[in-house]
């Protein structure tokens, strides 16, 4: 595996035409991201994993500086994992350069998570748009566990004309239904099965609304009982039509319920 800390490198030691497969991450990998990784390992094109924790796209100085970082080990699963390529930027390299494209931001970029973390997902497009620019991949994979990045990048990807196909990959949980995230590490073993019972008693939620007739999604009576398995604050939960992103009571459709909550100080996110 090279492993490139400076674009130019990258760049240079990457021969043109690129017919790259991309997955960002801000490392701490786990099997999510490792599933994303075999994904791409399965067509015949190089992978390339990116591991950057971007600062523009934290709300609080703090949730960035406890952002778990263990670059040492995830170059290890990579090498493990045949990964082909590590990029490891510093701050200077991403943000020393005007980008040639500028940003799309989808209206959907003032909903949801975009709405309890201003400027979140401006960051994320702001980084995305520098490491597509630098790479310039054929296809880059992103995760559905973050619906609503995947939606706002590949708008952005669309609009801007870039050349690169979006490749969406399917959430990876834990046997308990809990979606592997890099934040789990700071949950509590009591923690970890207060966020398997959410994903049990939404999935059972779900199970309803697409089996029994007069079943509705009652937002209210849903938030009481996450209260009661021990959610600490809820910043939405909402069943979604998972094209658009916006409200259905149309259970035939293709829909998830989308939710954000604390479990103490952590935030979590999940669709289900
Ligand atoms: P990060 O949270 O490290 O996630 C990197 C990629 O892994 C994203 O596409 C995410 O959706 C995917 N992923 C995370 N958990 C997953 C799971 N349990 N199953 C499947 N895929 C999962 O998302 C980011 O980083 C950043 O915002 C980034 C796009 C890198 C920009 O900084």
């Amino acid at each position: 595996m090279k492993i490139f800390k400076r674009k130019s490198d990258l760049v240079s030691q990457i021969k043109w035409p690129r017919s790259i497969s991309f997955i960002p991450t801000m490392g701490s990998i786990h099997p999510g991201h490792v599933s994303l990784i075999k994904k791409a390992k399965k067509k015949k094109r190089r992978v390339l994993v990116s591991l950057y924790v971007n600062p523009k796209q934290f709300n609080s100085k703090k949730d960035y500086k406890i952002y778990p970082r263990n670059f040492k080990k995830d170059l290890n699963i990579l090498k493990k994992h045949k990964t082909d390529y590590a990029y490891l930027p510093n701050n200077k390299e991403i943000y020393s350069f005007k980008p040639q494209k500028g940003i799309f931001k989808h209206s959907i970029i003032k909903e949801l998570c975009g709405k309890f973390r201003k400027g979140h997902f401006d960051g994320v497009l702001n980084v995305v748009n520098r490491l597509l620019e630098i790479v310039r991949p054929k296809y880059i994979y992103l995760g559905k566990k973050d619906l609503q990045q995947l939606y706002l990048i590949k708008e952005h990807i669309k609009k801007m004309k870039i050349q690169t196909k979006v490749v969406p990959c399917k959430t990876i949980r834990l046997k308990n239904g809990v979606a592997y995230s890099s934040r789990n590490i700071n949950l509590k073993k009591k923690e970890i099965n207060i966020a398997s019972k959410v994903y049990k008693y939404l999935i059972n939620i779900k199970k309803n609304l697409k089996r029994k007739k007069n079943f509705r999604f009652n937002q209210r009576n849903i938030s009481k009982e996450l209260i009661n398995l021990g959610v600490k604050k809820i910043d939405y939960c909402e069943c979604l039509n998972n094209k658009s992103l916006k409200k259905t009571e149309n259970y035939k459709v293709n829909f998830n319920i989308f939710i954000a909550y604390y479990i103490r100080k952590i935030r979590l996110i999940d669709n289900i």
